[in-house]
């Protein structure tokens, strides 16, 4: 079968994300499987450059994987022959200067998300990648987890009759770095360097509840419930961003959405994540790989008495959804669509636009939460 290359600058390969969900569970892993199959029967192959900035660190990773373009110079990345994408999982900070240089040597640009840290970044980046006629996408992977996946096939097939509410959950207990060591970074905690769970996980909460019903309004109570953790170093810092949200959103045809994201939560839950649903015509709780649900022909009539314990068990009355299909991993199934995307101008509707759109949530979020009142969400235009 003929082969094609196409040469990657994968930056930010050092951190959490880009090595284990990108480098490692998406593109090593298309390679595992001998590429992607075009439509014409090519098998596209893709060829990593490694973009960090420490040299023993990229050294390292390469060597362990057996890879050999790696480099500390974005730039000379960037102009190596047989590049046509940039992908960034740099911290969020350090984003928007990246993919400018990117858009500026012609290369298409994947890249995790928030895009930017402001919409106004973000919506400047859109309109940049869409003057120089690049192709454009963000990471938006919670659509592809199984559980969600479940929860979209109820959606189509019209299972809740009238959607009422949505209510979620996410979030654990990130430990302060102090007598057990953080398992997230510190500059998560730091709204000087780009942190904050509203910025990081409204961006999510938005293509979750639009692809639900759109988002209208959002009102959101921040939270930094812990004021002091420890870095890597171990050093002490002040945390100045928010670790805890507590929002509301309205969405078209009058659902009301609440969704709680914490770290600073102790899980009481089947899933780190979780999407209770309810509709007139049956309930789903949607986690990241599991969906249950409940039809209302199949609803108990539970009657509040304090005076009994509790006779029913409730979480037996769901029903399992059964997956009907293998599922990949959702980095790797978007990774191919966009890859698809580039090589043989496939649709592909996670573009920048899409990634401004969550920003432009997280950043009314964080106003409502200022100025401590509802914000309605005005529809982005291109
Ligand atoms: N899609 C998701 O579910 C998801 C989950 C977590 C994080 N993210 C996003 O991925 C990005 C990376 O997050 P992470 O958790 O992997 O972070 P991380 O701290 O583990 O990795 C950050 C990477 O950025 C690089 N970097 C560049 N400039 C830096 C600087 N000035 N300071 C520190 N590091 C710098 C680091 O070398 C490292 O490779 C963030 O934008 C974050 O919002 C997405």
């Amino acid at each position: 079968m003929a082969r094609k290359s196409i040469g990657i600058v994968m930056n930010g390969v050092t951190g959490r994300m880009g090595y284990r969900q990108h480098l490692l569970r998406s593109i090593l892993a298309i390679r595992e499987q001998g590429g992607l199959r075009l439509a014409d029967g090519t098998d596209l192959w893709p060829e990593p450059v490694l973009v960090g900035r420490s040299e023993a660190k990229l050294r390292d990773l390469a060597a362990r994987h057996g890879l050999d373009a790696w480099t500390t110079d974005l730039d000379e990345a960037l102009a190596r022959p047989g590049v046509e994408v940039y992908f960034d999982a740099q911290v969020t900070g350090a984003r928007v200067a990246a993919i400018r240089k990117a858009v500026a040597a012609g290369k298409h640009v994947y890249t995790e998300k928030p895009l930017a840290d402001d919409l106004e970044g973000a919506l400047a980046l859109a309109k940049l990648a869409d003057e120089s006629g690049i192709k454009h996408g963000v990471v938006q992977d919670k659509l592809f987890l199984p559980g969600l996946l479940k929860l979209k096939r109820l959606i189509d097939g019209g299972f809740f009759g009238r959607i009422l509410s949505v209510r979620g959950e996410f979030g654990y207990w990130v430990f302060e770095g102090d007598w057990q060591e953080a398992q997230r970074p510190s500059w998560n905690y730091r709204a000087e360097d780009g942190g904050g769970i509203i910025l990081d996980m409204f961006c999510h909460w938005r293509y979750v509840l639009d692809a639900i019903a759109q988002v209208r309004s959002v009102q959101a109570l921040g939270a930094t419930h812990v004021p002091e953790r420890v870095d890597e170093d171990g050093k002490p810092y002040e945390a100045t961003a928010d670790d805890a949200a507590y929002g509301i959103f309205e969405l078209d045809g009058g659902i009301v959405a609440q969704i709680n994201s914490s770290w600073t939560t102790r899980v009481f839950r089947d899933e780190l994540v979780e999407f209770q649903v309810d509709g007139t015509e049956g309930s789903a709780v949607a986690g990241l790989r599991r969906c249950r649900v409940q039809h209302r022909s199949m609803t108990p009539k539970p009657v509040w008495n304090p005076d009994l314990p509790a006779t029913e068990d409730f979480r037996a009355q769901w029903q399992e959804i059964p997956d009907n299909t293998v599922f990949d991993n959702g980095f790797k199934t978007q990774w191919e669509m966009f890859l698809r995307h580039v090589t043989e101008d496939a649709p592909f509707s996670w573009d920048f636009y899409a990634g401004a759109r969550g920003v432009q949530l997280a950043e009314l979020g964080l106003q409502a939460w200022r100025e401590g009142r509802r914000i309605e969400v005005p529809e982005l235009r291109r």
